[in-house]
């Protein structure tokens, strides 16, 4: 069986990626704004964080902001914006001194020059750090992002850099956000709803799917060990047949 190099050693999930879905509908069940559910969806990002090392998983990719969300009310958007920023001047030190790396995946054109700032410090911040490696997609979308990567590598073939009869399966990947990670193992999407909303549309090929009820805001650390648990006694066999 043709195991994915990434998981030779661990029978848990290496990289998992989450679309952090329901803080609107927790909020709206307590009589509160949305912003609060996204309040709680934000605390929930470090608890989900510091449970990764002790269950094995590396990468953690978490969907902040799709290339669809800008379409939610201005004090939505604003408010999730905002969250950002100070999320990020919070958290900063915690991350660094807790060895996460951070990154950041999506198109950064529409995001404001102070955000930009703050992202491109923390992850210049913890380039060194290697315990746990959180990718925050933001102002992502995959079509969007297959459609950037293309792009670039078009330039590459204009320019006399890449024949085109060179390229192949290996060669969209080296443009894509996500170049420097590996594909997602797992994939889970809390919720109830069961559709991947234009995240990792290409890395996720061979993911496992989790479609959870529970609401973003109430997922714990013990959940995400539940999950990793089911997803050790998968068997995955990326298109081959059982040895
Ligand atoms: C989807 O819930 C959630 C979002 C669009 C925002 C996700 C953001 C966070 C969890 C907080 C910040 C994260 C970081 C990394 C700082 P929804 O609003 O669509 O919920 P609903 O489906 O119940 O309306």
């Amino acid at each position: 069986m043709p195991k994915d190099p990434h998981n030779a050693q661990v029978a848990g999930p290496r990289h998992v990626a989450i679309i952090m879905d329901g803080n609107g509908r927790w909020a709206q069940a307590r009589g509160r704004p949305r912003l609060f559910g996204h309040h709680a969806g934000a605390r929930r990002v470090r608890e989900v964080v510091e449970a990764c090392p002790g269950l094995g998983v590396k990468y953690l990719t978490v969907f902040a902001f799709s290339t669809e969300n800008w379409k939610r009310t201005q004090v939505e958007v604003a408010g999730l914006m905002s969250l950002f920023r100070r999320y990020i001047v919070k958290e900063t030190r915690t991350l660094k001194d807790n060895g996460i790396r951070v990154r950041f995946i999506g198109d950064r054109v529409r995001l404001d020059a102070k955000l930009i700032d703050l992202m491109d410090t923390l992850e210049r911040e913890t380039q060194e750090n290697d315990l746990v490696h959180l990718t925050v997609a933001l102002n992502y979308g995959g079509r969007d992002e297959v459609a950037r990567a293309t792009k670039r590598l078009a330039r590459d073939v204009a320019d006399g850099k890449l024949h085109p009869e060179d390229v192949d399966e290996e060669t969209l990947p080296r443009y894509l956000d996500t170049r420097v990670l590996p594909d997602p193992d797992l994939v889970i999407r809390t919720s109830g709803e069961a559709r991947i909303s234009n995240f990792l549309l290409w890395q996720s090929a061979y993911s496992e799917y989790e479609f959870i009820d529970t609401l973003w805001p109430d997922f714990t650390a013990a959940e995400l060990e539940r999950l990793c648990k089911s997803f050790g006694a998968r068997d995955r066999r990326f298109g081959a047949v059982p040895a």
